[in-house]
Order: structure tokens, then sequence, then C-alpha cells
């Protein structure tokens, strides 16, 4: 009985866990994010800011298309902790482009991101037009 009541009180604890990850994802999206990629990702193309729906999983496919997401500037640059921008960007990837992500893809990582975001390219229309090159090389479409 004991050893059932503290598997479940584990597994409740787990599951909290998780559901918490995927709050504060989405919480940072909205509070730091969708004011310009706005709540469901559709972005303004008029203005420069892409569509994430249908597209951000397939930057996976590429080792310079994993380190872009953090890269571009809006990641980057944000006030967010490294640990919260891998957060933020596993719910964004999930939420927008589950379906479009390699099979298996590893989850951003703090060290990972904290890595990326110090080297971010200056020139990032040019550095997403080599990405999406590379994309396409590798078989996934990226308007
Ligand atoms: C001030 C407006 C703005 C904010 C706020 C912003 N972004 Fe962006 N984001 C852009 C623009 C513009 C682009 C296109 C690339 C560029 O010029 O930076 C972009 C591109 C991206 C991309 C790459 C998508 C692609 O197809 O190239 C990702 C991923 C991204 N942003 C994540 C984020 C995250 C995460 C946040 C919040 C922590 C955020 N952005 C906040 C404007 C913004």
């Amino acid at each position: 009985m004991r050893v059932a009541m503290t598997r479940l009180l584990l597994a409740c604890a787990l599951v909290s866990a998780a559901a918490h990850g995927g709050d504060f994802g989405r919480q940072n999206y909205v509070l730091r994010c969708a004011g310009c990629h706005l709540t469901d990702g559709s972005g303004h193309q008029a203005n420069g800011i892409p569509d994430l729906r249908g597209s951000i999983g397939k930057f996976l496919y590429t080792p310079e298309g994993r380190a872009f997401l953090v890269q571009v500037p809006g990641t980057a640059h944000s006030p967010l902790s490294d640990q919260e921008v891998a957060e933020v960007l596993a719910w964004m990837l999930a939420a927008f482009s589950g379906n479009e992500m390699p099979p298996g893809a590893a989850p951003y990582t703090a060290a990972e991101v904290r890595a990326l975001r110090t080297t971010a390219p200056v020139d990032v229309p040019g550095t997403r037009a080599r990405v999406i090159d590379g994309l396409r090389a590798a078989g996934q479409d990226v308007r």
C-alpha cells in the first residue's frame, strides 16, 4: 500500500514538473515573443516576421538551422535565461511545428543555448538565406 502510494505521489510530481515546464515555455512565449510573432506564431511577413507555423521544426534538420533558432536576435538577446530559452523553444517547436521536426530530435539544453547565443551572427538575413539553402539541400523546403 505504502509502495503504491509512493509511486502515485512520484508519478504526480513528474506529471506536474512536466506540465510546469510546458507552462513556463508558453508563458514566456506570450510575454516575450508573441508581441512580434503573435500568439498563433503566424507573425507578419510584410514586416519581416516569419510564420513559425509548419516551419521552425524543419530547422532542426541541420546543425546550422538548429543554431539559427537560438541565434536570431529575438531569441539570443531576450532577457530569458538559457534554461528559459531552451523551454520556450521546446514549447514553440511542439506548438507550431511538431509535425515537421525530425523524429527523435534532441531538446535544446541550457548549455547548448549558452554556447550558441554568445556566438550569434551579425548578418541575420544573410545567415538565414544560407541556413535555408542548407535545409533545402537536406530536403526541407523553408520559405
Ligand atoms: C521585436 C520583434 C520580435 C520579438 C519580440 C521576437 N522576435 Fe523572433 N523574430 C523576429 C524577426 C524580425 C525575425 C526574422 C529574423 C530576424 O530578422 O531577426 C524573427 C525570427 C525568429 C525565429 C526564426 C524563424 C525563422 O523562420 O527564421 C525564431 C526561432 C524566433 N524569432 C524566436 C523568437 C523568440 C523565442 C522570441 C522571444 C523570446 C522572439 N523571437 C521574439 C522578431 C521578433
